[in-house]
């Protein structure tokens, strides 16, 4: 696997930029840096491309993939049509972390879609990504580029942890900004309806919406959810995650039986709970009160701790509110046990 040099200004016309473009060209498929996390991409035209996306994170093939672009007229050439509120989301919230699902005209490659009659296309907010896509001049079919199940990578180094000598090529452009995926929205139907959370929150989308619905299935477990990609297991670190939700006193007492018990406990904490601690395995997430901090650095946390080291990752939990429900999303699912007061 090729790793290009870091690229702080990248260009259409940088070296690396080019030569990653070639090699999308002849099938191959190369990660590149987003403003929300890093991206595995191929050619969305072209079906064996694609394939080897699927290949290379061992991703079922049931999981549609996102479609990135540069501009406007690469949605028009892949949608049988624009309504109206897609077109008004796109002008306010463009290029950024939001994924809009449309009807699909059959033009992206059929692996792409996994089957469906939707597709979900973004324009990314990273200069290196739209500098990646004005050079190859296709549409890149692009999903977290992290094998499948573990959590998505924010720096290229993560990258090269999950994928050496499985793809062609890693573009460094330094830790993403967002840290958490795009929020994917549904815009076929009449209101439009989050599939997944993600950086751009409920409350940012409802001040352009009259009406913006969440599907059912992100709040109860018994719903079928109706983006395939959400039943998978995710984000899971090496070692088990526990998440409590409670009071610091709370979190020091569960911290406490685990240590009594023998368990090597890695901690990750606000820097609210981590002043209140009294111990030393713990990596800081940032405020509660900036919650944009805790999703940036969310994910290189939960890499941190191996499993030679930690029997236990013990994590608090965060109000949901803002991109609070998309970092509640993600520990949820990454969580093998909850532990409440209530
Ligand atoms: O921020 C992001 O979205 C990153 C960067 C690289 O752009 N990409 C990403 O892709 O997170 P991925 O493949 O890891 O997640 C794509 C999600 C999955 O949950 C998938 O099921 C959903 O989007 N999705 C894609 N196309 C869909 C469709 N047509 N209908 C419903 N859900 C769709
Ligand atoms: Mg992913």
């Amino acid at each position: 696997t090729l790793m290009w040099k870091k690229l702080n200004n990248p260009t259409e016309s940088h070296s690396s930029i080019i030569e990653a473009a070639r090699l999308l060209s002849h099938q191959k498929v190369v990660a590149f840096p987003t403003e929300t996390v890093y991206g595995l991409g191929a050619d969305a035209t072209d079906e064996s491309a694609v394939q080897h996306i699927f290949e290379a994170k061992g991703r079922p093939s049931d999981n549609p993939l996102i479609v990135h672009v540069a501009n406007e007229d690469q949605v028009k050439e892949l949608v049988s049509e624009i309504p109206p509120v897609a077109k008004k989301l796109m002008d306010e919230f463009w290029p950024g972390a939001l994924t809009l699902v449309l009807k699909s005209n059959g033009v992206a490659a059929s692996n792409v879609t996994a089957g469906l009659s939707t597709i979900g296309i973004r324009m990314p907010d990273h200069p290196l990504a739209l500098a990646l896509l004005r050079a190859t001049g296709k549409p890149l079919a692009a999903p977290s580029a992290n094998r499948s199940g573990k959590p998505s990578p924010t720096t290229a180094q993560h990258v090269y942890q999950d994928l050496n000598g499985r793809i062609a090529g890693i573009l460094d452009g330094g830790p993403t900004g967002v840290g958490l995926e795009s929020t994917v929205l549904d815009c076929t139907t009449e209101i439009p309806v989050i599939l997944r959370p993600g950086g751009i929150t409920k409350e940012d989308l409802e001040e352009i919406l009259p009406q913006v619905m969440v599907d059912p299935a992100l709040a109860d477990e018994q719903h079928q959810p109706k983006s395939p990609g959400m039943k998978y297991t995710h984000y899971a670190p090496e070692a088990p995650l526990w998440l409590i939700d409670g009071e610091d006193e709370f979190f020091q007492r569960q911290l406490n039986h685990l240590i009594e018990d023998g368990k090597r406990v890695g901690v990750i904490a606000s820097d609210q709970l981590a002043e209140k601690l009294d111990y030393e395995f713990l990596i800081r997430c940032g405020s509660r009160n900036h919650l944009s901090q805790v999703a940036e650095r969310l994910y290189g946390a939960l890499r941190e701790y191996k499993k030679a080291d930690i029997d236990v990752i013990l994590c608090e939990s965060f109000p949901e509110t803002g991109v609070g429900a998309a970092i509640m999303n993600r520990l949820n699912k990454a969580a093998v046990k909850k532990i409440q007061t209530y």
